[in-house]
């Protein structure tokens, strides 16, 4: 069992939805917890919150897109909290439409936030907890798309499929040096989160068109549905504690997992998933 409190969580995309949920479970375990995010009037804000209920807090304006910006925010943890010991590469957004229609720069922003932004927090925070050698955990933001592709959603679900097979790669190679740091794959369905509206942090506008704003369509109303953040921060911060690698957020998924291995192994395209 990993010890929480009195060490330091690194939050990625944490001034909204399940980064801030993220942020507040490890406050609230008595760990310090470095907040980084794009949107800095949010995060500000997010700062207050947890500094009024009596946290440590360092909050840094990162883009995780940018290897510079994470290196930096790494810089920071080293010298004012001691490094790192929870690592959460969680900051996402999302972008659909038909894979035939939609501009290469749709593909591009979602891969350089949801794919190296999760490698660049990877290789700004690994070395030095590698170096330090104490127990820590990397939790990686994917999605259940991160298993199931769904139609309509081509950047997003290969962002996140690329992300898992890297969270992979992660875990059997610091298993392989033996570092005692533990890695979780969090792959949530639907939460009510601001995930639909992410085009908000976005600098080039690319047109929508019947498709894409179909799909955004549909990932508003199921995302209005979706569990709240807390919940999944929740089943996040016991898999740190657990050291558990696959945290689904949905009873459904294993059965569904099952499915879509009998599907393939069967020679067809396996069926649509359903997110819940
Ligand atoms: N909400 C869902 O239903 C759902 C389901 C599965 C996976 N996820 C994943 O959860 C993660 C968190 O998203 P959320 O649902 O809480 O959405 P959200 O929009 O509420 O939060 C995402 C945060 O990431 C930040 N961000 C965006 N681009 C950034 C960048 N370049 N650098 C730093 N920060 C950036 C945003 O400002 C925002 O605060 C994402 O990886 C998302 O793909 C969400």
């Amino acid at each position: 069992m990993l010890e929480l409190a009195g060490k330091c969580a690194v939050v990625t995309g944490a001034a909204s939805g399940i980064g801030q949920a993220l942020a507040h479970a490890f406050a609230a375990q008595g760990m310090r917890v470095a907040i980084g995010d794009i949107e800095a009037d949010a995060l500000l804000a997010t700062e207050a919150d947890l500094c009024a209920l009596g946290a440590s807090v360092l909050a840094l304006r990162v883009d995780v897109s940018d290897a510079s910006s994470v290196g930096a925010f790494a810089q920071r943890v080293d010298d004012e909290f001691d490094g790192a010991d929870v690592v959460c590469n969680n900051a996402g957004v999302f972008a659909g439409g038909h894979t035939w229609e939609r501009p290469v720069a749709d593909f591009e922003w979602v891969m350089g936030v949801n794919f190296y932004g999760i490698l660049h927090g990877i290789q700004a925070f690994v070395p030095g907890m590698i170096e330090r050698g104490r127990p820590g955990h990397v939790v990686n933001t994917m999605s259940a798309a991160g298993l199931f592709p769904s139609a309509f959603s081509a950047p997003y679900t290969a962002s996140k499929f690329a992300a898992l097979a890297l969270t992979e790669c992660l875990a059997g190679e610091l298993a392989t040096v033996g570092a005692p740091i533990g890695v979780t794959a969090l792959c949530p369905g639907s939460t009510r989160t601001g995930i639909a509206s992410s085009a908000r942090n976005r600098a080039e506008f690319t047109p929508s068109d019947p498709a894409s704003e179909f799909v955004d369509r549909m990932l508003a109303e199921n995302v209005e549905r979706g569990v709240p953040p807390s919940d999944v921060a929740a089943m996040v911060v016991e898999a740190v504690r657990a050291g558990r690698y696959l945290q689904l957020t949905a009873d459904g998924y294993a059965t569904a997992l099952r499915t879509r291995t009998d599907e393939l192994l069967a020679g067809g395209v396996p069926s649509l998933p359903h997110f819940d």
